[in-house]
């Protein structure tokens, strides 16, 4: 065990400066990857914006079936034209996604918990790697809980995947998740996506807090934020704005789109945020005009 004391605070993040080790491939911390790593981020990262609007459908696999995810059959076509990449199980992708799609596939692959339990930190790795490779998966996502009880299973689970997806290719999602006793401080996302990270992910989602742009500085992979609860639409698209402000590269966004009633203009205003600079004004003009 490393001697703890005297551990100083880390306190200079750059946070202006950018990504040094950027040279020959602009997706951030992905300059060494192999090729087959790079295609499969080039098709979750939109090489011009270098940013990417993840649909989050995958609520599913602890939440059952969820308020505006009753019918993936009909949500999801009409939302891809929107998203960069769907986000969900093996099960909802190869049920309800057609797919003449050619969206790129976060593949939900940890599982284990319900709704039902009190405590949702326990997963295991639910999905072969060989049935990833089957559906031409662009990412695995492996939920982790740092700090919780889960925490060794979650990290097993995780070197698992990043092993497996080395061998074949194949990028790793880490899903930052906050333990139910676990404060959602910017401390502690610094902690998380920091550690989820140096276990060798190609992606960290995480959500927004204070100092994130310290929590985006300190990773050195890209960050996409969850959306979490659902907040009104203008509130949405203000969070969205702000943390692409501050380095993220994207959002892995589920209720603030698919709790609006109007879940395509939703994604629309969002994607304008992401990938065509628009402002959290701009994008709820034109969420107003698309729903009158
Ligand atoms: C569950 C997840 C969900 O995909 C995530 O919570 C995104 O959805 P939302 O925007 O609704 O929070 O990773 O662990």
């Amino acid at each position: 065990m490393a001697d703890l004391d005297g551990l100083k605070v880390a306190k200079d993040y750059h946070v202006d400066t950018p990504f040094a080790n950027q040279q020959g491939f602009y997706v951030k911390g992905a300059n060494s990857l192999d090729w087959g790593m790079k295609k499969h981020l080039s098709n979750i990262f939109d090489p011009k914006s270098g940013n990417t609007v993840m649909f989050a459908f995958d609520h599913g696999y602890f939440m059952g079936s969820t308020a505006g995810l009753e019918r993936l059959d009909l949500l999801l076509p009409k939302l891809a034209p929107y998203v960069d990449c769907f986000m969900g199980t093996r099960g909802a992708i190869r049920a309800c996604v057609p797919p003449e799609i050619t969206k790129a596939i976060a593949l939900r692959s940890t599982s284990g918990s319900s709704m039902l339990q009190d405590d949702l930190s326990h997963e295991i790795v639910a999905v072969d790697v060989e049935d990833a490779i089957r559906m031409n998966a662009d990412c695995m996502a492996c939920q982790v809980f740092i700090g919780g009880d889960g925490q060794l299973e979650s990290i097993d689970n995780l070197s698992y995947l990043i092993n497996e997806g080395f061998r074949y290719s194949i990028p790793v999602l880490g899903v930052c998740a906050v333990g139910k006793d676990m404060a959602r401080t910017g401390r502690y996302f610094k902690l998380a996506t920091r550690i989820i990270a140096e276990m060798g992910v190609q992606i960290v989602k995480t959500y927004d807090c204070e100092d994130f742009e310290e929590v985006v500085a300190a990773c050195p992979v890209p960050i996409v934020v969850a959306g979490g609860k659902k907040l009104p639409e203008r509130d949405a698209l203000a969070m969205a704005y702000n943390v692409i402000q501050k380095g993220a590269h994207g959002v892995d966004m589920g209720r603030n789109i698919f709790q609006s009633p109007h879940p395509e203009a939703m994604a629309q205003a969002i994607r304008m945020i992401v990938h065509e600079g628009a402002t959290d004004a701009q994008a709820w003009e034109f969420f107003q005009d698309a729903i009158h």
